[in-house]
């Protein structure tokens, strides 16, 4: 009988050696997870500089959803197969600092599958992805 393995806490990074469909997958759900996470944290953050965090924060959730979409639906189309997409938990944000790092993390998680991914024009619009999340990152980081 097999050991049942618990999903790991973030799915973000893909094993190595796992597909291309599971990669393009888990960063799908990654990135709707991740709209809620900076969703909320737009919505707690406080103090000296949490004016800017918190349009660059709305910035980012409004954006997330629209790259998740393009990710699926262009996958979807390019290798004419369906998806499965796993119910994972969204990582709880508790300030700026976890969002910047967070931020690092889904930054590196598109790199590999750029790296993985064999369609140009899905390659080309992950491109699309990190610009915004460089974006928020750079508003994060240096906007008070
Ligand atoms: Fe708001």
């Amino acid at each position: 009988m097999l050991k049942r393995n618990p999903e790991p806490a973030a799915s973000y990074s893909a094993p190595a050696g796992g597909s291309i469909d599971s990669m393009t997958s888990a960063c799908v759900s990654e990135l709707m997870n991740a709209a809620t996470s900076f969703h909320k944290l737009h919505l707690k953050v406080t103090g000296i500089g949490s004016h800017a965090a918190h349009t660059a924060l709305n910035d980012l959730y409004d954006a997330l959803p629209g790259h998740a979409d393009s990710l699926a639906e262009g996958y979807q189309g390019a290798s004419e197969k369906l998806l499965e997409y796993q119910d994972v938990s969204p990582r709880s944000l508790s300030s700026v600092e976890d969002g910047i790092s967070y931020l690092r993390d889904m930054y590196a998680m598109v790199t590999s599958l750029q790296a993985k991914m064999p369609y140009s024009e899905i390659v080309n619009s992950l491109d699309t992805l990190k610009d915004s999340i460089n974006s928020a990152k750079y508003k994060l980081i240096f906007l008070k």
